[in-house]
């Protein structure tokens, strides 16, 4: 049992682990231990690494769960560490796009904290989405990453909705796809727009989310409009705007859609009340990465009161995101 100041330094290391981790996927650990375990001098050996500093970094990550050491100096993958493999999707990708230049950012936390604008733009000089459009390797990982998280998540949302009144469904922000097509596949009758930014419609173009039949690709701003259909989906992009920004993408959708039409927003809400959730964690690494902010459900009602929308329900999926489903007010 660790006392107050213990508890209080193991917090304060986090970013310890958080890097450690990033390391080992960078290095292809999890995948050279697939086969069973090894020595941290083979494994060093074949990732042109420094024993010493290597084994330092895995005795970190065995506790964490990561790692078992089996003997001195040897290691095998737990199952949680099995999930970095890269023959699997998995949060590898996540945990190597949150620790590059998410985490520099990060490092200026006191100044978004201090002005509630995104240290990201001041560190790199440009916004977070500028800024991958100007780094395609970036952008790829990032598209890799979200496709990480969606996994299970776009299946769910897919399943908790009945699409069935609907017939052209357009996926704002959609990225590498995976979302719509779990919603195509389920949904023979609709046709899909994808509408992202040109390197999001290239993931999605190559297969990165999974088929797209039925699909027309559109690379385009949503600050400007976005393609006429009769319905909606945006996950995981109004979590990146502040209010302002956010109603400006929510009011282009209730413009392009008719008055039938439904906006559905899938994003995680935050709970109320002081239980652990991942998404207050998720909610301060954007108010330094790209400004944005993670929101109750009464702050989306908000939102959508702002963009001429009115919030009609609130469908839980059975993963952690929950559909906020909007009709023109
Ligand atoms: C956090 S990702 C979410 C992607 C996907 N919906 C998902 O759930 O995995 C945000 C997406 O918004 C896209 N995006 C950012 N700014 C945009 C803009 N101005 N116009 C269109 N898409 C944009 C990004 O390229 C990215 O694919």
């Amino acid at each position: 049992m660790l006392n107050p100041s213990q508890q209080i330094m193991r917090l304060g290391l986090g970013f310890a682990v958080s890097q450690a981790l990033r390391v080992i996927v960078e290095l292809g650990i999890p995948d050279l231990l697939a086969v069973g375990e090894q020595s941290v001098d083979e494994l060093a050996a074949a990732t042109q690494s420094d024993a010493d500093a290597l084994y330092r970094v895995m005795r970190l990550l065995a506790p964490e769960g990561v790692f078992r050491e089996v003997l001195p100096r040897h290691f095998e993958l737990t199952e949680v560490g099995a999930v970095l493999r890269s023959d699997r999707p998995g949060p590898g990708d996540f945990v190597r796009m949150i620790n590059s230049e998410a985490y520099l950012a990060f490092g200026q936390l006191p100044y978004s904290v201090r002005t509630g604008k995104p240290a990201f733009d001041k560190v790199f000089g440009s916004p977070r989405f500028d800024w991958l459009s100007e780094h395609p390797e970036q952008a790829a990982l990032f598209q890799r990453a979200m496709v990480a998280l969606g996994q299970g998540a776009n299946e769910a949302i897919a399943e908790a909705y009945d699409f069935k009144t609907f017939t052209r469904i357009v996926d704002v922000g959609g990225g590498h796809g995976q979302l719509l097509s779990a919603i195509l596949a389920r949904n023979p009758h609709l046709s899909g727009v994808l509408f992202d930014l040109p390197s999001g419609v290239a993931a999605a173009r190559q297969g990165a989310g999974g088929d797209l039949p039925r699909t027309e690709f559109v690379a385009g701003d949503f600050f400007e409009s976005v393609p006429t259909g009769d319905i909606y989906v945006i996950k995981k992009v109004i979590h990146d705007w502040d209010d302002a920004a956010a109603a400006t993408i929510l009011r282009n959708c209730r413009k392009a859609t008719p008055p039938s039409g439904k906006v559905l927003v899938a994003e995680t809400l935050v709970p109320a009340g002081d239980e652990p959730n991942q998404i207050k964690g998720i909610d301060v690494v954007i108010l330094a990465v790209t400004g944005g902010l993670e929101r109750t459900q009464a702050q989306y009602a908000g939102l959508f009161d702002a963009a001429g929308l009115r919030l009609e329900r609130v469908i839980q999926t059975r993963g952690p995101i929950s559909i906020v489903e909007a009709s023109a007010a």
